[in-house]
């Protein structure tokens, strides 16, 4: 009780990951840097919880003052069972990647596709307004995308999927004011001219499986936006060989694991954390 987030009350905070497996997470590194850089005395743990520990570890959270936790998969949906509140985007994304302790009770927040789109408008288009976009993929990254991307206004998002009832579902679901359309993966070709900003939500090109590609580079328009969620490897093969071949401007999927950490930060402690330190944590806890 008493949790506000003042961080004058504290001297030390403690926080914590989720997850299953949670042994190659990032974010206790991405965090330690984070606090040192602000001089907070912060405890970040690195939680392996499965499923059935799930309503138990959010009752220890409770117990033992944790400041907030961030979940990752598998239990981004399953956690908000166990929450009191739920802000407005993690309500409409549906899944929660972060979660607070204040005054009690437990808000979950999913800072996942505002992170993206932060680190998309830091590192490679600062006004996406008017912008027509295209994701590849309508699972739950790409929700959250969906979400965050439309807040800035673009002209048009494209949604094309695999199984393309998934892409028609999400774009309905979305679709108001701005138009938000859903389509097979092969149709990419029908859609790509005319498209400013090509986004990969897809796991295709992932390590280990770096030589895949979501679709033939030669379809996307020279000289557009081409970015991927993926940040292992650094520069996926659909980035290099939009780069070298299309002349794209490209952006990686580090920033927005940074981001989406920062602005969990930013939840937990009421300020902006050092996101270049973050960031270079995360590069040196890769290499
Ligand atoms: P995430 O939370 O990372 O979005 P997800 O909800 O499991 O994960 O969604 C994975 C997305 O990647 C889906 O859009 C999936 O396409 P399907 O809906 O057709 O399954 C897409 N995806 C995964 N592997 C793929 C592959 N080999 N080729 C094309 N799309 C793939």
């Amino acid at each position: 009780m008493g949790n506000a987030n003042h961080i004058n009350d504290r001297k030390s905070v403690l926080l914590g990951v989720i997850g299953d497996p949670i042994a190659h997470s990032k974010s206790p590194v991405m965090m330690a840097a984070a606090f040192r850089a602000a001089g907070i005395e912060g405890e970040y743990r690195r939680l392996h919880v499965k499923s059935d520990q799930l309503e138990q570890t959010l009752q220890d959270i409770r117990e033992q003052g944790f400041l907030g936790i961030n979940v990752t998969i598998p239990h981004k949906v399953a956690v908000m069972d166990y929450l009191d509140e739920l802000d407005e985007a993690a309500k409409k994304i549906g899944a929660v990647n972060t979660v607070v302790h204040a005054n009690g009770k437990l808000k979950g927040y999913n800072t996942d596709g505002a992170g993206y789109v932060r680190s998309l408008k830091e590192e490679a288009v600062p006004d996406l307004a008017g912008k027509t976009v295209m994701l590849l993929g309508a699972g739950g990254a790409s929700r959250g995308i969906v979400h965050a991307l439309l807040q800035e206004e673009p002209e048009r998002v494209i949604i094309l999927n695999r199984t393309e009832y998934k892409a028609r579902q999400l774009a309905a679901e979305f679709n108001a004011g701005i138009p938000v359309e859903g389509y097979s993966m092969q149709q990419a070709h029908s859609y790509l001219p005319g498209v400013d900003i090509l986004i990969n939500t897809t796991s295709v090109g992932m390590h280990p499986q770096t030589e895949d590609i979501p679709l033939p580079v030669e379809l996307i328009p020279e000289g557009i936006v081409v970015s991927d969620l993926i940040y292992n490897p650094l520069e996926t093969r659909l980035l290099r060989e939009s780069r070298l071949q299309r002349g794209c401007t490209v952006h990686g999927g580090l920033g927005m694991f940074v981001y989406q950490g920062a602005i969990a930060f930013e939840h937990w402690l009421g300020f902006r954390p050092d996101v270049q330190v973050m960031r270079q944590a995360v590069l040196d806890s890769l290499a």
